[in-house]
């Protein structure tokens, strides 16, 4: 069959300008929302009268054998036909002749790509929603077993205080808390249908949008046609908020690398999720956290990619908004299986507690501790107290001994107000429980942060 489109231009397209033009080898992804939106319209307009019964009968089969085809792979692609609601709509006419010529009423492929774009963006939120969800669920579940296995808190990458592992992972848990939430609130605010605004102008047809917008599981309709036809916010904000979920994706899987090195051995990856070198028989390497944070590089890409091909467009449509759909397609599937990959590794990630604990015995963890006591047992302004504390590590350092395990006498020597009940504020376990402010590190307050969390959790899912 013949090109479906040919208007004003009427001399057959250079093969060079179908390779350039056409979109159709990346959105034909979008041939079940293209599918679903024709039907949605078909319906409306034969609701207003513009359709006979029997025409949308005739429309409503074709389309479900379309679908069928391209889903059984016999459907043929042919990039003449530019995109995917041309070939659909070609395909349509071929099998159901004159009727299918009229499904385009009071519609234009800028209102019909809008809508389907929208519609896998949306549908695309909810799935990386859901598997945020179960990541921070795995992390919960890490957490719930280890309220008591301290590590060094760091700050620089340096040994800073005594903090414990459910602690660190429930930090993570926030990260991905807000990207759920972010992904939650892009959903509401872009949940209008784009229908029936037509190339530009709105139609002189009498439409019904809030019928089609209905049926589509939108809550409203655009208010402005013009901007509607030219709108990729929402686009944007799911290359947004994606690069910014892969960015505490990235942080962690920076943290496993690091972690799994022999110079820390505070966790494992399991095998299942390491690989080999191909000459180095004894590595194992951390490919997966290592690809997690390669990944979020494309991700930034795609994000600043479609600002900058927005950033100069006249209103309305123009070509260069075909450039919108890989970067997005890209993202989400890379977010899609970020996400499923990360979440394996944690769900088999082994924790070494002996080696996290062991290195809590290094970089003298407890000296802001040591501070403390002078400040609240003798009475000492805290910027002395510091002082103090500090000439008290210069001496352990001499020593060869942690803060945590100095002698009392040596305390002593440097300031004889010090008393045996210093050590209870040396010892690394009470130095953690003492941050017991809202938010901090203790056993207690770390286990309410899980159950502030698991609470969230579960009301989500309701
Ligand atoms: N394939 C096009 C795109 O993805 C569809 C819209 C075409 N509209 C137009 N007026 N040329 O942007």
């Amino acid at each position: 069959m013949a090109k479906l489109a040919t208007g004003r231009v009427t001399v057959k397209s250079s093969k060079l300008l179908d390779e350039f033009n056409a979109s159709l080898m990346f959105d034909k992804k979008l041939y079940a929302e293209d599918i679903k939106g024709s039907l949605a319209h078909a319906c409306m307009l034969k609701k207003q009268g513009i359709l006979t019964d029997d025409e949308l009968k005739q429309i409503e089969d074709g389309l479900v054998q379309v679908k069928s085809e391209i889903e059984s792979e016999k459907f043929l692609f042919d990039i003449s036909d530019e995109d995917i609601h041309m070939a659909i709509e070609k395909r349509l006419t071929e099998i159901i002749g004159d009727a299918g010529k009229k499904l385009h009423t009071a519609r234009s492929r800028n209102d019909q790509v809008a809508l389907d774009f929208r519609l896998y963006v949306q549908k695309s939120g909810k799935n990386l929603e859901s598997l945020t969800i179960n990541l921070m669920k795995t992390l919960l579940n890490i957490a719930k077993k280890h309220d008591k296995t301290m590590l060094p808190g760091m700050t620089h990458l340096q040994h800073a205080q005594p903090i414990n592992f459910a602690y660190h992972m429930l930090a993570y848990v926030a990260m991905f808390q807000r990207d759920v939430q972010r992904f939650s609130d892009s959903y509401k605010r872009n949940n209008l249908s784009p229908l029936g605004c037509a190339a530009l102008a709105g139609t002189p047809y009498d439409i019904d949008r809030e019928f089609t917008a209905k049926k589509l599981g939108f809550d409203g309709v655009s208010i402005n046609c013009l901007d509607t036809v030219s709108d990729r916010d929402f686009a944007l904000e799911i290359l947004f908020n994606i690069a910014t979920l892969l960015t505490h994706i990235s942080r962690l899987a920076e943290e496993l690398v690091i972690w799994s090195s022999c110079e820390f051995s505070f966790v494992a990856l399991s095998d299942e999720y390491s690989t080999s070198s191909s000459i180095m028989p004894q590595k194992k390497n951390p490919d997966v956290p290592e690809l997690l944070r390669g990944k979020t590089g494309r991700v930034y890409g795609n994000l600043i990619s479609l600002l900058t091909v927005l950033k100069g467009l006249p209103l309305a449509y123009n070509k260069d908004m075909q450039e919108d759909k890989e970067g997005v397609f890209d993202s989400v599937e890379t977010a899609d299986i970020s996400l499923r990959i990360l979440n394996e590794a944690m769900l088999t990630l082994s924790v070494n507690e002996k080696k996290m604990q062991d290195a809590c015995k290094i970089g003298h963890l407890s000296a802001t501790d040591l501070a403390d006591y002078l400040v609240n047992k003798c009475d000492i302004p805290f910027r002395d107290a510091y002082k103090i504390t500090g000439s008290i590590v210069v001496l352990a350092e001499k020593l060869g001994v942690d803060l945590s395990e100095i002698a009392l006498e040596n305390l002593k020597m440097v300031d004889s107000r010090i008393d045996e009940d210093v050590l209870e504020y040396l010892n690394l376990r009470n130095s953690m429980n003492a941050r017991d402010s809202q938010g901090g590190t203790s056993t207690k307050e770390t286990k309410r942060q899980i159950e502030y969390f698991e609470k969230w959790v579960k009301n989500y899912e309701k």
